[in-house]
């Protein structure tokens, strides 16, 4: 049995899905739920779904992400996980922190990778007039969100969207997507997944 940990900085409905997905057959189970806001809505949805948590405030290391991620280091390590899934992680990991997670980590993104990467997806798919936006899950290297792509779910542009309502429709696929593609990883698949 894969232990898996999952980063959220938000709602984490992302990361509601992936627990909720580990039971009963699923090769892995969730051993931890960690944010960088002590703030973050997902922190309490983890908590009533029976996960342990853990809250490191990035803001108390201004300036510092090197030591932002020794304290986030510490419950996640002893959280021994064999997984990583990052799941509306909001911030940047520096190489050192990706080195030691290599080809265990995995994040979802909202967009059809290698469009888009970084902020402000949807908005950028709209303003370029694309008529298919989506969400990627790919394994994190260094290079801002660019490692080996692990499955992909797409989505219409529609006529009169805004990035509210295309974000909308890109993570009820997200939802159906990562559950699926963190099942494959942890059962060592990782040949691409097109959903
Ligand atoms: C999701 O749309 C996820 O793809 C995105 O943040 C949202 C988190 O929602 N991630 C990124 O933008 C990563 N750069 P959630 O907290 O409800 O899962």
């Amino acid at each position: 049995m894969k232990r898996v940990a999952i980063l959220i900085s938000g709602g984490g409905s992302n990361m509601v899905r992936l627990v909720e997905d580990m039971q009963d057959d699923h090769p892995a189970r969730p051993v931890l739920v960690a944010s960088n806001d002590p703030a973050a809505a997902g922190l309490a949805k983890a908590a009533a779904l029976g996960v342990p948590t853990a809250a490191v405030d990035h803001r108390a290391y201004p300036g510092d992400r090197a030591t932002f991620e020794a304290a986030l280091l510490e419950p996640l390590l002893d959280a021994r996980p064999d997984i990583l899934c990052l799941a509306g992680f909001m911030r940047i990991l520096t190489p050192a922190f990706i080195d030691r997670f290599e080809g265990r980590m995995i994040n979802i993104h909202p967009s059809l990778l290698p469009k888009y990467p970084g902020l402000h997806t949807h908005a950028r798919a709209i303003a370029a007039g694309d008529t298919e936006a989506g969400a990627t899950v790919h394994e994190v290297t260094s290079d801002l969100d660019s490692g080996p792509i692990l499955g992909q779910a797409r989505v219409p542009v529609q006529p009169g969207d805004t990035p509210e309502t295309l974000a909308a429709r890109v993570l009820e696929r997200e939802h159906q997507l990562y559950p699926l593609i963190l099942r494959r990883f942890a059962a060592g698949q990782r040949e691409r997944f097109d959903i």
